[in-house]
């Protein structure tokens, strides 16, 4: 064992007098969660600001050939180099994302229903093991707390996160709001907390006012808003703004950015407000002004 008589006359040094780092974790509610969970969540939420620019596309798998995404495979890539992380289905991913785009992804998993009937009524139809094949960062699927298949949504986040867990994949909850729901803080309160206790990780909800503040405080996950139905572009950048001033870990937007005059320059305002704290005026500059560029490059 020549070799191994070598290694014991170099010289090694422990630094016995260094302790060894115990660093936190940066994001709320994952500190005591596994490595890979946690490698996993800082490839979606940056860990030099503790939030994350999604791009939700996943529209089509209830609603068809959504307007602005009705060719997935030119309407996102331009947009990927400027956003955290994707959320779509494994169609979606599979056929209009190149895999050495290398940006994380947010695996929809609930399926049937579509706009014509009850959209709550879904079930999980992506196994973890195609979530592994894929490379899924994370999966996601969603609740209707007070809709009709309340319980069954519900059923579907645990079986999701149970899956999940066994593989370190984290499950994002997505709050929908059944047709008949009051759009306040009382009722994203409760559906975010609810999906926090369940085990989500992380929480998609929507945008309220007053009391969004509290929607956030009394969920102890990150909380990130979806865009919505599409606004002027100014007053989507200000609801953002809005969102993390008052605590949102970011936005999971599709809509409000793939559905604006120029959806590059929006991506690229959004960032701003999430990631700089850009206020909406400036981050609206900075939209016209990008706007600008790209109209004279054409
Ligand atoms: C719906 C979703 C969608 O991905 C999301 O709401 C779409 O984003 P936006 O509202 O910004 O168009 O999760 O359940």
């Amino acid at each position: 064992m020549a070799e191994a008589d070598k290694q014991d006359t170099e010289k090694k040094d422990f630094q016995v007098n260094v302790p060894m780092q115990t660093p936190g974790f940066f994001l709320r509610g994952a500190a005591h969660l596994d490595w890979g969970m946690k490698n996993r969540l800082s490839r979606i939420f940056n860990p030099k600001t503790g939030r994350t620019v999604m791009l939700a596309f996943d529209h089509g798998y209830i609603m068809g050939p959504t307007s602005g995404i009705e060719r997935m495979d030119l309407a996102i890539p331009p947009l990927v180099p400027h956003v955290d992380c994707l959320m779509c289905t494994r169609g979606a991913i599979k056929t209009c994302i190149c895999p050495t785009s290398n940006k994380p992804l947010v695996l929809r998993c609930s399926t049937g229903a579509t706009i014509l009937k009850e959209l709550s009524n879904e079930i999980i139809g992506v196994t973890v093991e195609d979530a592994l094949r894929i490379n899924a960062a994370a999966v996601t699927t969603q609740v209707y707390i007070g809709g009709p298949y309340e319980k069954e949504t519900l059923a579907n986040l645990a079986a999701l996160i149970n899956e999940g867990n066994r593989y370190g994949i984290p499950t994002l909850a997505v709050t929908a709001v059944g047709r008949e729901m009051v759009r306040d803080s009382r009722y994203f309160g409760l559906a975010c907390r609810v999906v926090a206790e369940l085990g989500a990780h992380f929480v998609k909800t929507y945008y309220c006012e007053p009391g969004f503040d509290e929607v956030v405080a009394g969920c102890p996950v990150p909380v990130v808003i979806a865009g919505g139905k599409k606004l002027p572009e100014f007053d989507a950048l200000k609801m953002a703004y809005k969102a993390i001033s008052q605590g949102a870990a970011g936005v999971d937007m599709g809509r409000n950015i793939f559905l604006a005059d120029d959806p590059v320059a929006m991506t690229q305002a959004v960032a701003a407000v999430v990631h700089k704290n850009q206020k909406p005026e400036n981050a609206f500059e900075m939209y016209n002004s990008l706007k600008a560029d790209h109209a004279r490059s054409k």
